[in-house]
C-alpha cells in the first residue's frame, strides 16, 4: 500500500514525464521547420521514452493498489532560438526532472517505502544517461558551430537513433 504522500508525489511524477514527452514532440515540430529530420527523430523517439517513463510509474501505482490521477499537461514552449539552444534547454529540463526524482527517492527514505525506492533506482539510472545524451550533443553543436557540413553528420548521426521499450515495460502484464 503507499502512503498518500508517495501516491501524490508519483502521480505528479507521471504529469512531468507526460509534460516531458509532450515538450520533446514540440522540439520534433521545431526541429523539422529547421529542415533537421534526424534531430526530429531524436527528439521523437524520445518522446516515446518519456512515456515509456509515465507508463512505468502509472503500472507502479497501480499495482501497489494505489490510485493513478492524471492532472492536465501544462502547455509546452514552441519556439527556440537555435537547435544549440533546444539541447541546451533540454539538459536544464533534463536536470529539474533528475532533482525531481531525487526527491521521490529521498521522500520513500522517510516513509521506509523500500519498494518504491527500488522501482525509483531505475530512474536514477536513466537519469545519468538522459543528462549525458544532452551534454554529447550539445559539445558537438558547440563543436560543429555554424559549419554546414558538421550539422549535416551530427543530424544523420542523430537521427539513426532507435526506440527501444523501456526494460521495465517489458514484462508487464498492465
Ligand atoms: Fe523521463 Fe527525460 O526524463
Amino acid at each position: 500500500m503507499l502512503s498518500k504522500k508517495i501516491e501524490e508525489a508519483i502521480n505528479a511524477q507521471i504529469n512531468a514525464e507526460m509534460w516531458s514527452a509532450y515538450l520533446y514532440l514540440s522540439m520534433a515540430a521545431y526541429c523539422h521547420l529547421m529542415g533537421q529530420t534526424g534531430m526530429a527523430r531524436w527528439n521523437e523517439v524520445q518522446f516515446k521514452e518519456e512515456q515509456d517513463h509515465a507508463k512505468i510509474l502509472f503500472n507502479y501505482v497501480i499495482q501497489r493498489n494505489g490510485k493513478v490521477t492524471l492532472s492536465p499537461i501544462k502547455a509546452v514552449p514552441t519556439e527556440w532560438k537555435s537547435l544549440l539552444d533546444v539541447f541546451e534547454s533540454i539538459l536544464e529540463h533534463e536536470q529539474k526532472i533528475t532533482a525531481m526524482i531525487n526527491k521521490l527517492f529521498a521522500l520513500s527514505t522517510e516513509e521506509n517505502d523500500y519498494a518504491t525506492q527500488s522501482m525509483l533506482k531505475w530512474f536514477v539510472d536513466e537519469q545519468v544517461e538522459e543528462e549525458e545524451n544532452a551534454q554529447t550533443i550539445i559539445d558537438n553543436l558547440n563543436m560543429i558551430k555554424d559549419n554546414g557540413f558538421g550539422i549535416f553528420m551530427l543530424d544523420k548521426e542523430l537521427g539513426a537513433r532507435v526506440y527501444a521499450q523501456a526494460a521495465p515495460l517489458a514484462n508487464s502484464t498492465l
